[in-house]
């Protein structure tokens, strides 16, 4: 007779599970033995489950192998399915037979270690339930963004990571040597979304973008997951609009499908759940005015950092558009408004809680002597864009786009303190191991 197949662990706690006979097989989250027992937590990503196995039932030999399995340790089981108000959950699995598929070796994780050990530690620290409910929220709210993305009739489209210019400020880009030439790794798609826009007109990506930003911060990454997307015909208020549906989308799903892992990393689901549109506007100017007001030294001109940006949504539950920020500390590509020259089209969206810049938005400048004006302001050649001020001279229309960064998004949604726990290789300014 052929064994049962493996079945998930959460099997085990089926309403009709019990008296069933199961194999299972997965990882020891803890172990003891007592006067010929012994009680193994097993883990897989459905749950964890107590298992028990008896000397006399498993034999002397199986049974000391099964004693000296290591936290973290791989096993699996075959046993009948018994209730047990004792165990977890009220079930646990009375093993017949455990077979060792690597005992491991002793875990060097465990309580009250350093966060720097732990990022050292961090290819094995992943196993923990906090960061397995985080990875599985992070695949929810993309699957959540392409979900919304389609539904609105956005293309994806796949720009590329490898890049001659650099887009959002040469200081800040990776540079490196492209056989002989400048290369640089991607810190947005944007340009090369506003190339697609003209045959899709709708289209997204997600990437990750790069930022050489040596800024040790709890909010910056120098690889992170940036979703942008460009619309033709859009204008501003098109454009926040499209941000905020987007943006209480992903909450409500979040809410709906992943209440639990949401409720054990402390976010509760509710909370997302009460994210409504349309979000408050403040423009840039009102927003320098509020600072002062509570003694910010900021004038008009000033850019926002993280301690102004938390100030002005620090008491709210709604995230916040910044609106018209002056042309002179944006991106080259930002639309000139059309009733004062010294602002942009440009929104960011400011997280509920003081969380700061989630989403960069704005209109795209259309006018290629401004264009050229800002690129040689900000020190780049105009030449060097070329290929992005031919878009101008060829069917040239109206347009916006904006950036999310997924790791920002999910440092509010989860309320992590650092941005580095909503990703599971975090790359810093002073890390990029394991
Ligand atoms: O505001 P940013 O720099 O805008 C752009 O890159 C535009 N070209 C996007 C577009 O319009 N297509 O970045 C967009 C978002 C920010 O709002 C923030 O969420 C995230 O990307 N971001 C970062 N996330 C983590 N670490 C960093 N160092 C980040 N820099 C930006």
């Amino acid at each position: 007779m052929t064994p049962p197949r493996f079945e998930p662990v959460r099997r085990a706690f089926e309403p009709d599970a019990v008296g069933t006979r199961v194999r299972l097989h997965g990882w020891v989250l803890r172990t003891r033995s007592s006067g010929g027992i012994l009680f193994i937590v097993l883990r897989d990503r459905t749950g964890s489950v107590q298992v028990t196995g008896r000397r006399d039932a498993l034999g002397d030999a199986p049974f000391e192998a099964a004693e000296h399995v290591q936290v973290e340790g791989a096993i699996e089981v075959e046993g009948t399915i018994a209730a047990d108000p004792r165990a977890p959950g009220g079930r646990e699995v009375r093993a017949q037979a455990i077979g060792v598929i690597d005992p491991g070796a002793p875990f060097p994780i465990f309580a009250d270690q350093t966060e720097e050990f732990l990022l050292d530690q961090r290819h094995l620290a992943i196993r923990s339930q906090e960061f397995v409910a985080t990875f599985r929220i992070k695949a929810e709210t993309l699957r959540a963004l392409r979900d919304f993305m389609e539904q609105d009739d956005v293309l994806e489209v796949t720009p590329p990571i490898l890049t001659g210019n650099a887009a959002e400020g040469g200081a800040e880009a990776f540079a490196f040597d492209y056989f002989g030439r400048p290369g640089y790794l991607g810190q947005t798609a944007q340009l090369y979304l506003e190339a697609m826009i003209a045959p899709h007109e709708r289209v997204y990506a997600l990437t990750p973008s790069f930022r050489a930003e040596k800024s040790r911060t709890n909010r910056h990454l120098t690889e992170y997951q940036h979703l942008e997307v460009e619309l033709a015909w859009c204008d501003f208020a098109g454009l926040l609009d499209f941000v905020e549906r987007m943006f209480a989308f992903v909450c409500h799903r979040l809410a709906e499908r992943c209440a639990k892992d949401l409720e054990s990393i402390g976010r509760p689901p509710a909370e997302l759940a009460a994210i409504s549109t349309p979000f408050p506007r403040m423009t840039y100017a009102a927003a320098i005015d509020r600072l002062r007001a509570e003694g910010f030294p900021v004038e008009w001109g000033s850019d926002l950092g993280t301690a102004e940006e938390r100030a002005l949504t620090v008491a709210d539950r709604r995230p916040l558009f910044v609106t018209h920020y002056p042309r002179a500390i944006k991106a080259f590509y930002m639309l000139q408004s059309a009733d004062d020259p010294r602002t942009v089209d440009a929104a960011d969206l400011l997280g509920p809680e003081g969380y700061g810049e989630l989403v960069g938005a704005s209109c795209r400048e259309t006018r290629i002597d401004r264009l050229e004006e800002r690129l040689r302001q900000v020190g780049a050649d105009p030449a060097t864009y070329d290929w992005y001020l031919d878009l101008r001279r060829h069917g040239n229309v109206p347009h916006a786009g904006f950036g999310i960064g997924i790791e920002r998004f999910l440092r509010w949604a989860l309320r992590r303190e650092h941005i580095r726990d909503t990703t599971p290789f975090p790359r810093t300014p002073s890390r990029h191991t394991p």
